[in-house]
């Protein structure tokens, strides 16, 4: 027989404000292997079809399924419910506009955040589509591609105390995005202008450096070293222009 499990879930839609946000309680019955993706579809297939929730991939890929589950931003679909113990907590990532329930618009933040880093190779270089492909060093290939398996969840963000009290905090995320860029031969930005982008308090000196971003993070990107990379090149610009 499957152990039952309790569920409290966030439910309010901004689009009928005269109703208050509230917890409501579901019962499931737990089955092996069961994500609290699984469960969520379970819920509104049998239970509530009004829930929303927001997924896509259901293999850590999109990013788009990440909540607040037991009080820890996590991914909806990698997330089993076996290892949750007692009544199963579940709430929207703060930060991000709330679209309703446990559904938010992770897309229109992380777009401002490509405008605001400039998101792209910055480079004099004429195109030319008949040139041989320029050679890349293995290791700084490697640097690159780790910085660029950020899937965009947002659970860096959610549980970041200076992200939460300021909206225009760039965040791990951010500041990963921009340590993809500088190591990157390919892009001719100098460091003042990185300085001008990430060289203050929305950028490298305004993070507290607690590391919630790093414990966080489904995709173990190491953002911690991202972070003391960026901090070290913005301070060095900082004090001697280099
Ligand atoms: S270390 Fe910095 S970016 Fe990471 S959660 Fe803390 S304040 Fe936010
Ligand atoms: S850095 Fe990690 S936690 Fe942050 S958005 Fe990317 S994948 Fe998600
Ligand atoms: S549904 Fe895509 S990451 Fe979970």
């Amino acid at each position: 027989m499957n152990k039952q499990r309790k569920f409290s879930i966030f439910r309010y839609n901004p689009n009928t404000p005269e109703i208050k946000p509230f917890m409501q309680e579901y019962v499931l019955e737990e089955v092996p292997g069961m994500t609290i993706f699984v469960a969520l579809n379970k819920i509104r297939e049998d239970l509530d079809p009004s829930l929303m929730f927001d997924f896509v991939c259901r293999a850590a890929i999109c990013g788009s399924c990440a909540m607040v589950i037991n009080g820890k931003p996590r991914l909806a679909c990698k997330t089993l419910t076996s290892d949750l113990k007692g009544t199963i907590t579940l709430m929207p990532l703060p930060v991000f506009r709330l679209i309703g329930d446990l559904s938010v618009d992770t897309g229109t933040w992380f777009r401002q955040l490509s405008l605001k880093t400039e998101a792209w190779i910055h480079s004099e270089k004429k195109f030319d589509p008949e040139a041989v492909e320029d050679r890349m060093d293995n290791r700084i290939a490697l640097e690159i591609y780790e910085a660029e398996r950020c899937i965009e969840c947002g659970c860096c963000i959610a549980g970041c105390v200076t992200a939460n009290i300021r909206e225009d905090f760039l965040g791990a995320a951010g500041i990963n995005r921009v340590a993809r860029f500088m190591v990157d031969p390919r892009d001719e930005r100098t460091p003042k202008q990185y300085f001008d982008v990430i060289g203050s308090d929305e950028g490298a000196f305004g993070c507290m450096g607690l590391m919630a971003c790093d414990d966080n993070c489904p995709m173990q990107l190491p953002l911690q070293s991202q972070l003391a990379f960026v901090r070290r090149k913005m301070l060095a610009y900082g004090l001697w222009g280099k």
